[in-house]
């Protein structure tokens, strides 16, 4: 599968004859245009603006379904988007293979102030490999369990600080995932949370994980 930098948490995903988005905030993309590209799925982790994002334009446009914990899901299809609610716990099947809402530690509440469920990551079994978002969260033990459960090929962790993990815990999730590569994400966007890929960097290799620091728009072949 192909894994692209879409910046801030925004990942493309390509498998097969797939694409995926999760959360497709693209303001700060100024290369990456969704109406050129052939969206099949829009994965959301939770109601804020910075990961929500486009994706009620993607989903009316491209007829792609959005898949969000059920009270996110239910907002968007009342916005006249398609949309799939899920929640946390439960492999759900897709033709590009399954996907696990996961506990995250944060908020989720969309602009208007309507509650949009529970926060979640998102955990992705494609191809045989799992792949995993951790939206915005805190350092959480949950962590642990998912890395006793699932064997991670690839983390995409955020680092930035302030409203979510920083660096040196983002250190400690890789730890505790057991994730051999990680992708930090989710720092840089605004001044609040500006991080310094240089610490996490050293501190990842210091845990034997692969840092892949990707710059927006690049892709990663897993
Ligand atoms: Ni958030
Ligand atoms: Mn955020």
């Amino acid at each position: 599968m192909k894994v692209r930098y879409l910046g801030h948490s925004a990942f493309r995903i390509e498998t097969g004859g797939n694409v995926i988005l999760i959360d497709p905030f693209l303001a700060p993309n100024k290369e990456y245009n969704f109406q050129n590209d052939n969206i099949s799925y829009v994965f959301v982790t939770h109601g804020h603006s910075d990961h929500l994002g486009s994706s009620i334009d993607i989903s009316k446009i491209k007829s792609a379904p959005i898949i969000g914990v059920f009270e996110l899901a239910n907002y968007c299809t009342q916005l006249g988007a398609k949309a799939i609610g899920a929640n946390l716990g439960g492999w759900i099947n897709f033709p590009f293979g399954r996907v696990y809402f996961a506990p995250a530690f944060h908020s989720s509440s969309f602009a208007d102030g309507t509650y949009a469920g529970c926060p979640a990551g998102i955990l992705m079994e494609i191809e045989g490999k799992k792949i995993f978002h951790a939206g915005d969260s805190a350092l959480t033990q949950e962590y642990k369990t998912l890395g006793e459960l699932n064997e991670i090929e690839l983390a995409m962790l955020p680092i930035g600080g302030f409203y979510t993990m920083g660096a040196l815990d983002a250190i400690v999730a890789t730890r505790w995932l057991c994730a051999k590569q990680v992708i930090p994400m989710h720092y840089n966007t605004f001044d609040l949370i500006k991080a310094d890929t240089k610490t996490f960097e050293e501190g990842l290799k210091k845990e034997g994980a692969t840092p892949r620091i990707l710059a927006y728009n690049e892709e990663i072949e897993i």
